[in-house]
């Protein structure tokens, strides 16, 4: 993996800057998922309980371009506080000097959450005075945001330049995790990928067809294979101009829904589909196929929905799909991996928790990066320190 994980860190009671991933939806002041604060727990807890050290956590929350009062990660400060059972400190801000006259005050073991990284558009553009000012408030540097990884910014990169940098804890669980999915030793490997746009994920196809047995495709990705293989999708969404590059995608590995639920939660064949028809889920018949194909699977990976689950009406082929893999992953010892920005949701909806899956990731765009292969900057920077 050529990173160094935090468990390599012995000196004691220094002040470790953590990135974190603490962008969480939110709605109405109240965090709706707080699956990535769970997940930076055992990071926290290992730097308070094994290395003593004053632990000041850094993050972004949405995407500000300036100060907005909406997107203040005081919103996540007591919950934070709760699930440590210590009080977590906030600074309202991330650079200057109230932030350093609060870590000078702290002893060690404790907690503090300093304001919203994306207050100051610097730290987008992967600036170097900024990364500088964060840099001087610590001793050493913890990555724990695989999920922000995939984005060159200064608390991602450039600050990595200037503090002996580490993975944390959920950092080295998840690149293990993927790094043993992509070893493909465990076969037969079916992959599902669903999703509206297929243009953002023609690199991952083109890449899981030449890597997996079965890769099964739901959503609006669906509808543009169906197209090409000359089917009627109605009305359904689909991406123009994208079908010259299907062709690239070994058509003997695509599994393609065989029937669908309409607008009006009518099952229909793909071939009894009409001019007016919208795809908004996969219907039975494609269900069972999809099942027996995981029956004989060892290893599937997800990523993308497959229908409009967010619409209970819509959400059958979802559920459906998520209990038979987490019931073959405990009853068969399947390795499930789900990722991508709605899988939190997608579980949820199913009834199901994380513990119900070999792995489930909190990652949207960066474990398609990874997937696909592209460079992750966050990940270099760690392994060239
Ligand atoms: C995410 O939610 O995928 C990460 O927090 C990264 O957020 P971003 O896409 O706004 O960089």
């Amino acid at each position: 993996m050529g990173i160094l994980s935090i468990t390599n860190y012995n000196l004691r009671d220094k002040i470790a800057l953590l990135r974190v991933d603490f962008n969480v939806p939110i709605i109405n002041s109240v965090i709706k998922d707080s699956t990535r604060i769970l997940r930076v727990i055992p990071t926290i807890r290992y730097l308070v309980e094994s290395i003593n050290a004053k632990v000041v956590i850094l993050s972004h929350l949405g995407r500000p371009k300036k100060r907005d009062s909406s997107l203040s990660l005081r919103v996540v400060v007591d919950l934070l506080s709760k699930i440590l059972n210590k009080e977590v400190n906030f600074v309202p801000d991330c650079i200057g000097k109230h932030v350093h006259n609060i870590v000078d005050g702290m002893t060690s073991g404790d907690v503090v959450l300093l304001e919203n990284l994306r207050f100051y558009p610097e730290e987008e553009y992967n600036d170097i005075t900024f990364a500088k000012q964060l840099a001087s408030i610590g001793d050493l540097y913890v990555n724990d945001a695989f999920s922000c990884s995939h984005r060159a910014h200064s608390s991602i990169v450039r600050i990595t330049e200037f503090l002996p940098s580490y993975a944390g804890l959920s950092m080295v669980d998840e690149l293990m995790c993927l790094e043993k999915f992509f070893s493909f030793k465990l076969r037969p490997v079916a992959a599902i990928v669903g999703g509206s746009k297929i243009s953002t994920k023609l690199k991952l196809l083109t890449k899981l067809a030449e890597k997996v047995d079965y890769l099964i495709v739901g959503g609006a990705i669906a509808n543009n294979f169906l197209l090409f293989n000359e089917i009627n999708i109605g009305k359904s969404l689909f991406q123009e101009g994208v079908n010259h590059l299907l062709n690239n995608i070994l058509p003997e590995k695509i599994i393609m829904p065989t029937d669908i639920i309409n607008s009006t939660g009518i099952v229909k064949k793909v071939h009894e589909i009409m001019d007016d028809d919208v795809i908004l889920d996969i219907g039975p018949q494609t269900i069972k196929k999809i099942a027996n194909i995981i029956a004989h699977c060892k290893t599937v990976l997800w990523n993308g929905p497959i229908g409009v689950f967010e619409d209970i009406t819509f959400a059958n082929g979802t559920i459906e799909l998520m209990n038979i893999i987490s019931n073959f992953t405990k009853t068969r010892n399947l390795i499930s991996i789900i990722g991508g920005g709605d899988s939190l949701s997608a579980i949820k909806v199913a009834g199901l928790a994380t513990k119900d899956f070999t792995y489930v990731s909190t990652a949207g765009g960066a474990f398609l990066s990874w997937l696909s292969g592209d460079e992750m900057p966050g990940i270099s920077a760690l392994e060239n320190r």
